[in-house]
C-alpha cells in the first residue's frame, strides 16, 4: 500500500495537501491542510510544487530529527536510520536537544539583544515548539520570518509555522539551500522581508547535509552578500573533532547507508571558513551546548556528547 502527498498550489488562493494512492510499499498518514493567502501581510506558503511525493521508504533528515526529538512525524525507515546512527553515536538525542536549545538562545539574543526583527531560517525542519517565529515574536511581536526547507513533509506541516502575530508576518518557501538565488529572489521572501534592513540568517543544523561538491562555502557567501550590514549569520554544524577516525567512519556509514541525504562532518577550521570576513560575537565558535549557556540548566553535557560547533557572527 502506498500513499503520497500531493500539494496543489494555485499561487493565489490556497494550498492543500491531499493523499493519493499509488503502487509502492509504504504508508503515511495524510495531513490535509489549507492555508489561506490573502494579503501582503498575511501568512503565506509559497513555492509548493505539484505532485510532491513524500517518500517514506528512505530516511529523511527532517523526519529522523523529529524521531530523535520524540515527535510523531516519522516512518519506519526514519526510525531504523535514527537507531543506526544512535548505535554509532549513542548521545545523538542529547545532541539534537542541545541544538534546539542553542536555536532558542541564539534567536533570543538576536531579537532581544541585537534588535533583529527579520529572520531567514533555512532548513526549518518539522515544526517543533518553540519555532523561530514564536521565540522572536515573544520579544518583538512585529518580527517577520521566512522559513525555507526542501522536504515535502515540512511543506505539509507549514501551517504550524505560519501562526504569526498580527503585527508580524511569516512565510514558508519550498526551496533548496543549494539554489540560494532562488531563495533570495523569491517574490514571497521579498514581500515578507526587507533586504535593506538587518536579517538573522539561520543555518542551524543544515550545512552538514551539503556536500563540498555542492559548494557550501559559495552558497553561504552568496546568502551573506544578499544581507545588509548589521545582519547576523547563525550556524550549527556536526563535527567529527571529538571522534576517532573509526568513530567518524562508523557514524558516516550509519547515516549514509540508510538515508536520502549524506552527512558531512566538518572540523572547527572548516566551520570557521563559513564566517570568513564576518565579526564573530562572543564566545566565537563554541561547542553547541556551551554557546552563551551561562543561564542554562546545569549540568551541561560534555562537548563530545553533542559533537557540534555553533556560532553567531555580525555581517559588517
Ligand atoms: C536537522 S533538521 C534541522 C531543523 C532545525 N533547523 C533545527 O536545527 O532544529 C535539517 C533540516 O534541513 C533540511 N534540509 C536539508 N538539506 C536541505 C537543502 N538542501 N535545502 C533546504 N533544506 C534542507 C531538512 O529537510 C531538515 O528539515
Amino acid at each position: 500500500m502506498f500513499a503520497a502527498a500531493t500539494t496543489n498550489y494555485d499561487g493565489a488562493s490556497h494550498l492543500t495537501l491531499q493523499p493519493t494512492v499509488s503502487n509502492s510499499c509504504t504508508t503515511m498518514t495524510p495531513q490535509p491542510m489549507g492555508v489561506s493567502v490573502s494579503s501582503q501581510d498575511s501568512q503565506q506558503v509559497a513555492g509548493g510544487r505539484a505532485e510532491r511525493r513524500i517518500d517514506t521508504s528512505v530516511a529523511h533528515p527532517a523526519r529522523r530529527y523529529d524521531y530523535w526529538l520524540g515527535g510523531k512525524d516519522n516512518f519506519a525507515a526514519d526510525r531504523a536510520s535514527g537507531d543506526a546512527v544512535a548505535a554509532a553515536f549513542p548521545t545523538v538525542r542529547t545532541a539534537v536537544l542541545e541544538n534546539r536549545k542553542f536555536l532558542h538562545r541564539a534567536v533570543t539574543h538576536l531579537a532581544r539583544d541585537f534588535g533583529i526583527r527579520q529572520f531567514l531560517d533555512i532548513g526549518t525542519g518539522i515544526p517543533t515548539s518553540p519555532n523561530t517565529h514564536q521565540i522572536a515574536q515573544g520579544y518583538a511581536p512585529d518580527a517577520r520570518i521566512v522559513y525555507v526547507d526542501n522536504d515535502p513533509i515540512v511543506l505539509a506541516h507549514a501551517r504550524a509555522l505560519l501562526s504569526s502575530t498580527p503585527e508580524g508576518a511569516t512565510a514558508y518557501l519550498d526551496a533548496d539551500l543549494r539554489e540560494p538565488d532562488k531563495i533570495i529572489d523569491h517574490p514571497e521572501l521579498r514581500r515578507t522581508i526587507d533586504l535593506s534592513q538587518p536579517v538573522g540568517l539561520m543555518l542551524v543544523s543544515i550545512l552538514h547535509f551539503i556536500a563540498d561538491s555542492d559548494d557550501p562555502y559559495g552558497t553561504v557567501a552568496r546568502l551573506v552578500r544578499a544581507m545588509p550590514s548589521g545582519s547576523y549569520l547563525t550556524i550549527t554544524h556536526v563535527t567529527g573533532d571529538y571522534f576517532s577516525t573509526e568513530e567518524s567512519t562508523a557514524l558516516l556509514n550509519a547515516n549514509n547507508n540508510r538515508a536520502a541525504v549524506d552527512l558531512h562532518l566538518r572540523s572547527h577550521g572548516q566551520v570557521a571558513r563559513f564566517f570568513q570576513d564576518l565579526e564573530l560575537v562572543e564566545p566565537g565558535i563554541a561547542p553547541v551546548a556551551e554557546w552563551r549557556a551561562e543561564q542554562a540548566q546545569e549540568p551541561r553535557p560534555p562537548k563530545e556528547d553533542v559533537s557540534g560547533w555553533a556560532a553567531v557572527a555580525r555581517i559588517p
